[in-house]
This record gives C-alpha cells, structure tokens and sequence, in this order.
C-alpha cells in the first residue's frame, strides 16, 4: 500500500477512457450531450484522483467547462486525465477530451477540465495523500499552473 508521505510521480495516475458515442447521447441532431461529457469528465478524474491518493476520492469543485467542438454520434470520445496537483488531502485532475472518427482516425481536441476531489477515509472525512512528484520540466510547469488555480479557488470559495 501507497504510504501517504512517498511522493508518487503524475504518469502514474494517467488514465484513458475511450467510449463510442450512441444515440442514446445526443439530441436530434446527433449532437453529443454537454452533460453527458461532463459526467464522462468526472468519471476519468475519479479514476486518476483515486490511482494517486490509493482510497476512495470525492468530486468537492468542477471548473468552468467550454465546448470548443461538437461530438456527434457514431464518433468515439477519448478521455486523457492525470492529476496535476496534490494537497494535503485534495487534489486536482486535468481531463483532455477528444472526439475520433473510428473510420478515418481524425482527432479533434473538443475541451479540457480541470476537477478537484478530496480523498475520503471509511469514515468519509477527508485523509492523507501522498505529494505529487513531476519527472520532466513539462509536469513541473502544469504542476505550478496547477497550484496556482487552486490558490485561485481557495480565495474565491473565502470570499476574495
Ligand atoms: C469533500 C468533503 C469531504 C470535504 O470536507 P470538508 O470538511 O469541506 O474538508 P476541508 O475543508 O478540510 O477540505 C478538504 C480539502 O478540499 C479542499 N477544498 C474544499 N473546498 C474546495 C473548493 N471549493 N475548491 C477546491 N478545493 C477545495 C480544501 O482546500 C482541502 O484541501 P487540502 O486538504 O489539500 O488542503 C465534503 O465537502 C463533502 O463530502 N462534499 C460532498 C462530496 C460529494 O458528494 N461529491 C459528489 C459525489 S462524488
């Protein structure tokens, strides 16, 4: 089991979620559902939050999301998320979605999420994670970046 004080490289929470886009998703024109990304969003973020911190992880902040492309049926969307920032007991994930056409293999990035979960004991009070630890000069400028949207958070939710 992770010990909560080792600190644990970002590649290792990296996940990917890949999921063709049905009927069942889209409205009349075949347009995916924003929230139906959106939950697909928080379902990757969960799994990469719950690789880094080794117990269960709550969802405490979503950051505003913008669609920049649609996803349409019959397209498969692919879901890239890694933890960026690690506190005491929350931290945040970046999700990266794509949408690929299956048949020509073209890839369109549609939006990124940034998400904040808070590792959970049995009791479900917030515990202890391990530190984040960045490997390359690329992690370590979105770990900064990271950081400094959490600050920005922190001083929205105090009233600032
Ligand atoms: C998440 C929860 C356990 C936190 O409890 P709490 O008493 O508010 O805990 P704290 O104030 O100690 O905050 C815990 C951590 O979350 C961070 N946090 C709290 N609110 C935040 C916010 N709005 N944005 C960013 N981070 C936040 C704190 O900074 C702290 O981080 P740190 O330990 O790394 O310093 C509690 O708010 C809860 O159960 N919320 C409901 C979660 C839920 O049901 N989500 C949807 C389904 S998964």
């Amino acid at each position: 089991m992770d010990h909560p004080h080792n600190p644990k490289p970002m590649r290792l929470s990296r996940i990917q979620l890949a999921q063709m886009m049905q009927p069942e998703h889209a409205n009349s024109q075949g347009n995916v559902h924003g929230g139906w990304i959106m939950k697909l969003v928080d379902e990757a973020g969960a799994l990469a939050s719950t690789r880094h911190a080794a117990h269960r992880t709550v969802t405490v902040a979503m950051d505003q999301m913008v669609f920049h492309q649609p996803i349409h049926i019959g397209d498969m969307i692919i879901l890239n998320a890694e933890v960026t920032y690690a506190g005491h007991t929350s931290m945040e994930v970046e999700v990266d979605v794509m949408a690929e056409n299956p048949i020509t293999g073209q890839q369109t990035h549609t939006n990124a999420a940034y998400i904040v979960y808070v590792a959970i004991d049995d009791n479900e009070r917030p515990t202890a994670i391990p530190p984040l630890m960045a490997e390359t000069p690329e992690e370590q400028a979105r770990m900064d970046a990271a950081k400094l949207r959490q600050q920005r958070r922190l001083a929205q939710k105090a009233g600032h």
